[in-house]
């Protein structure tokens, strides 16, 4: 677990990037002001689309090795590319807890994870509660994803009835990052930074965005606003 106080930080989707010109995106981003890039992997196991793996993440890693790469692994075995994926230049590891069939196992997950020197982190999407995070597991990741659509592709309409599981997270585990990811845009991240959280994954929003500087200071700024309504009665206000 890192920091006391979760700090905003802004993850574009590369799902939403022209593909054909990835390290140039990727660039383009982090010079609009994104701390982290989030890479969707996909195996079309976990989730029916495939996208890229980890000999795409070391081209991106080779081109712009000042990257923070953000891999939200879709995958049915999350074991099985952290390894590659450390070696390809990632930094942050996300997994999803329904790809594990033994949910219990999450912990071996981890620390494979750390042993790497990775952050960790697992994901929840729609349909699973927040209870499937534990307090042993929450306290022992980096960041939390609690997913605002259904894992498997971009520009998705985002589902705010995933929002109250960010406040009862972030009431839970007050010092880790809890990322949101899907549909996220100027009209929907007040309600998720108010909810809790503290990293905004974001791909139609920014790479299709006029002025992505412009958005990624205002995500910025609604956490920023945000943040006094934490773990209160406020956190789901006007929901
Ligand atoms: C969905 C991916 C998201 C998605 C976000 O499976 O995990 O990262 O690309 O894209 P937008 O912001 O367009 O919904
Ligand atoms: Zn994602």
């Amino acid at each position: 677990m890192c920091g006391s106080h979760p700090r905003p930080i802004i993850s574009p989707s590369v799902l939403a990037s022209d593909f054909g010109q990835l390290s140039s995106e990727v660039q383009r981003m982090m010079d609009e002001g994104a701390e982290w890039v989030h890479m969707d992997v996909m195996d079309g196991h976990f989730v029916p689309n495939i996208t890229m793996g980890p000999p795409v993440l070391a081209s991106v890693y080779k081109t712009v090795p000042n990257v923070f790469m953000d891999c939200h692994m879709m995958v049915a075995d999350p074991a099985a590319w952290v390894k590659p994926v450390a070696e390809a230049g990632g930094k942050s590891y996300t997994f999803h807890i329904e790809a594990l069939t033994d949910p219990a196992k999450a912990h071996e997950v981890v620390e494979l994870i750390h042993s790497t020197g990775m952050r960790a982190a697992v994901a929840i999407s729609p349909d699973t509660p927040s209870s499937a995070i534990t307090d042993a597991l929450g306290n022992s990741v980096d960041m939390l994803l609690v997913m605002t659509v259904v894992p498997g592709k971009g520009g998705q309409k985002f589902i705010a009835s995933c929002v109250p599981k960010v406040a009862e997270l972030r009431t839970r585990f007050p010092k880790v990052d809890i990322q949101v990811d899907g549909g996220v845009g100027p009209g929907t991240v007040g309600c998720c930074a108010k909810a809790g959280s503290n990293v905004i994954v974001a791909g139609t929003a920014l790479f299709g965005a006029e002025n992505p500087k412009s958005v990624i200071q205002d995500f910025k700024d609604k956490i920023e606003e945000g943040r006094s309504s934490w773990g209160t009665e406020k956190a789901l206000e006007g929901l």
